[in-house]
């Protein structure tokens, strides 16, 4: 079906009951929904948006249209945890019902302030020649959950040297000031990263660009983060316009951070080391992160990437989020672990302590479960995990101990997705001793040694590709692997 300009700009409010009990129904009837992961009801999910703790509850919103599996109008949908375990579904919340967001209410950010949640997001809007103006804008949530806009836009338009790719505000606080770090693009067409201050979050002052030493690094810098952990500040962008360079940036878009000293605001300075890749794998993007009441960094990302077709497409939904991750820091490098509350979904346990030599072991079934599996290599060529597998599936992670590579092969995972974009992701890794793998009916997130590298990908298997795999080739390995099933 093609998707008229039409069809992505109808407002839900003009659509019957009836077209969204149908397309609710193709949605259910979906043989890849996930069981663990947030997704979307019906339609697109794209970029996790306000992720904040307020009222003692986490807060999640996604950028969502309602109507299909394409980009289109879209709003804000609220979903909500006490745990960051269990999320219950909460509804719309913002929708783009006024001049300053007639075109969608676009990606943004939470910070609590007198005991209101106030989202800050981008509004977008077309012109009748479909030229694009964004506006920043203010959301308030209370405690009541309900969520209101008044004297909006807080910001108008663009200044001066930007184009009106400038978007997805990230709100922090340093002192008494609130800062915003928005996306843009230089009329140049390069991307960077710009600063503006506010002292109530309703009056905001353009403070300039961050000038960081990597410039030019692509045409668009999408939703920046910008946070510090222990005594580092680590700016976290998505840029797009960046060529593959060897085993890096292959997938269509990118998503990575710059650690560096923190901040220097006064004089709009970030010194930093080389970028590098948040995820390894094959479908990631636009994360936010959020400081947990206990002091805790979390990062959710998109699970999918603009401009690419998935096969739950013709089901009328698309995407999901990734699980929330603790992020912490290790010689300069993010690490990132599955957060601990995620032990509470773990249902049925089982074990295996063994040796294997030359050989394919099948210990476990599962379609939707959580497994860790310790490896100890004595001269082995490679090893690993087939994770959805049965006849002639799987999802292939191989470490290669000569070559020092950890590689995730989706090849023959199912139904193929992105294949222009290659079939196989990898990167350089030391030593592997330890897989921790989350998988659901339609995804694989793997954290390898504690979190020194993750692979996140979508796949699209059959429903009985279920055999859990370990495997050493030309050599020996002794793994310990314990397995839950997930609810
Ligand atoms: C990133 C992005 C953002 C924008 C949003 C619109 O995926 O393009 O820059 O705010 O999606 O949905």
């Amino acid at each position: 079906m093609e998707w008229t300009k039409e069809m992505r700009y109808q407002r839900l409010e003009n659509v019957s009951e009836e077209t969204m009990e149908e397309l609710r129904e193709r949605v259910e009837n979906c043989q890849w929904r996930q069981t663990f992961h947030i997704q979307p009801p019906t339609g697109l999910l794209n970029d996790p948006n306000g992720f904040s703790f307020y009222n003692g509850e986490y807060h999640l919103f996604y950028q969502w249209f309602p109507l299909g599996p394409v980009h289109g109008l879209k709003y804000w949908y609220h979903t909500k945890s006490k745990d960051l375990a269990y999320w219950e579904n909460v509804g719309i919340a913002i929708k783009p019902d006024h001049f300053y967001d007639s075109h969608g209410a676009y990606s943004g950010s939470g910070i609590v302030k007198d005991n209101e949640l106030y989202l800050m997001y981008t509004g977008n809007t077309r012109n009748d020649n479909w030229e694009r103006t964004p506006y920043q804008v203010i959301a308030i949530m209370n405690k009541d959950g309900e969520i209101s806009k008044q004297a909006n836009p807080v910001i108008f338009g663009v200044p001066d040297g930007y184009t009106d790719h400038f978007r997805d505000p990230k709100l922090f606080k340093k002192g008494e000031h609130y800062y915003a770090v928005i996306g843009a693009q230089r009329e140049d067409k390069t991307g960077c990263v710009v600063l503006f201050e506010s002292a109530n979050l309703q009056n905001w002052s353009f403070l300039g660009e961050v000038k960081t030493d990597i410039q030019p690094f692509g045409y668009m810098w999408e939703c920046p983060d910008y946070f510090e952990l222990d005594d580092k500040g680590i700016l976290v962008f998505s840029p797009q316009g960046i060529s593959p360079q060897g085993n890096s940036y292959q997938n269509i878009y990118q998503s990575g951070y710059l650690i560096g000293d923190k901040l220097n605001i006064p004089q709009l300075k970030f010194s930093h080391g080389d970028f590098a890749e948040i995820d390894r794998g094959f479908d990631f993007y636009a994360p936010q992160t959020m400081l947990a009441p206990d002091g805790r960094r979390i990062l959710v990302g998109w699970m999918g990437l603009p401009e690419l077709d998935y096969p739950t497409d013709e089901n009328g939904w698309a995407h999901c989020l990734t699980l929330p991750r603790e992020l912490t820091l290790k010689d300069n490098k993010l690490i990132q672990q599955p957060v601990k509350e995620l032990a509470k979904r773990r249902k049925r346990k089982e074990s295996i302590r063994t040796t294997i030599k030359n050989e394919t072991i099948t210990p476990f079934k599962g379609t939707a479960f959580e497994l860790i599996c310790e490896i100890n290599a004595l001269h082995a060529k490679s090893l690993g995990v087939e994770l959805r597998a049965k006849e002639n599936e799987k999802t292939v992670v191989e470490y290669k101990v000569k070559e020092k590579t950890i590689e995730l092969d989706r090849s023959k995972s199912g139904k193929s997705v992105g294949e222009e974009y290659g079939t196989v992701r990898r990167c350089t890794l030391e030593q592997c001793i330890k897989l921790h793998v989350f998988v659901d009916i339609s995804s694989v997130e793997i954290f390898i040694n504690d979190g020194e590298e993750v692979f996140t990908s979508r796949i699209f298997p059959q429903a009985d590709s279920e055999e859990i795999r370990i495997f050493v080739n030309d050599g020996e390995a002794s793994i310990v692997a314990e397995k839950w099933d997930l609810s």
